[in-house]
């Protein structure tokens, strides 16, 4: 039997919530409320599971070409959520950060996030990541200026990375996309060197602990060389 390996880090790119709706003919918002149902779960399933830190990608720096009535449905959500459940999650002792430009967002959005972030700065225990208003290449783009205005004139990767949003954090061991699309779409682009890559076909509202189990039996029969020979060879 395959012995069940647990990634430190699990990164989700949630995908599908308006063919879901679409395909119970509701709207595209009702779509996004389960969406944020299935993150919930799939925290949840992450923190009973041991994972060190699980990342969502919840809105990118592309999606601000989006219906405006869309754009304000989802980052009122946003605040809904962390009103409502972060608060629970800091009480829970898990550590909550976001990654992206946060000066773009609603005000009232910001300021609840920016709450959360405060009351969760001591706890220990695994580490949400929110990518909102994120985009990979802006991340190393914002990386290279602050680099550059620190008059750091020679790079490694060291240097790089220490200024991603995710310094000191490890990279994610696996990223899981949804409903059926097989791409990164500016997601981790500097952290995902090594990431397993795991696309599965069902919409992300349909995310749960069975989809969660199989994530993590795929996960455990890949092996990870990062560039070595098999380890039997
Ligand atoms: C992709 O589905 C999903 C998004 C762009 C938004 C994801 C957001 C949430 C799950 C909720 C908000 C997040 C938090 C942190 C509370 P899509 O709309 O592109 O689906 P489609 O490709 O089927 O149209």
């Amino acid at each position: 039997m395959q012995e069940t390996k647990i990634p430190r880090h699990i990164a989700f790119i949630m995908d599908g919530n308006g063919r879901w709706a679409k395909k119970r003919l509701l709207p595209r918002k009702a779509g996004h409320r389960e969406g944020v149902a299935a993150l919930r779960r799939m925290t949840d399933e992450c923190e009973k599971a041991g994972v060190g830190m699980v990342s969502f990608y919840a809105f990118s720096t592309e999606n601000w070409t989006r219906p405006q009535e869309e754009i304000d449905a989802l980052f009122k959500m946003v605040k809904e959520f962390a009103d409502k459940y972060l608060d629970e999650y800091v009480k829970r002792g898990l550590r909550i950060m976001f990654m992206g430009d946060l000066t773009k967002l609603p005000p009232e959005t910001v300021e609840s996030l920016k709450k959360i972030m405060i009351s969760a700065k001591d706890n220990k225990g695994m580490i949400v990541n929110l990518a909102l208003n994120y985009g990979g290449r802006d991340e190393i783009v914002r990386a290279v200026n602050k680099i550059i205005s620190a008059g750091v004139r020679e790079v490694d990767r060291q240097v790089l990375s220490d200024c991603m949003y995710t310094a000191g954090l490890p990279d994610p061991d696996v990223i899981v996309r949804s409903s059926g699309e097989k791409r990164l779409s500016n997601f981790m682009l500097w952290q995902a060197a090594y990431s397993e890559l795991i696309f599965l076909d069902e919409y992300w509202p349909d995310f749960d602990a069975a989809v969660f189990k199989k994530i993590l039996e795929e996960y455990s029969k890949r092996d990870r060389r990062y560039g070595n020979v098999r380890r039997t060879d």
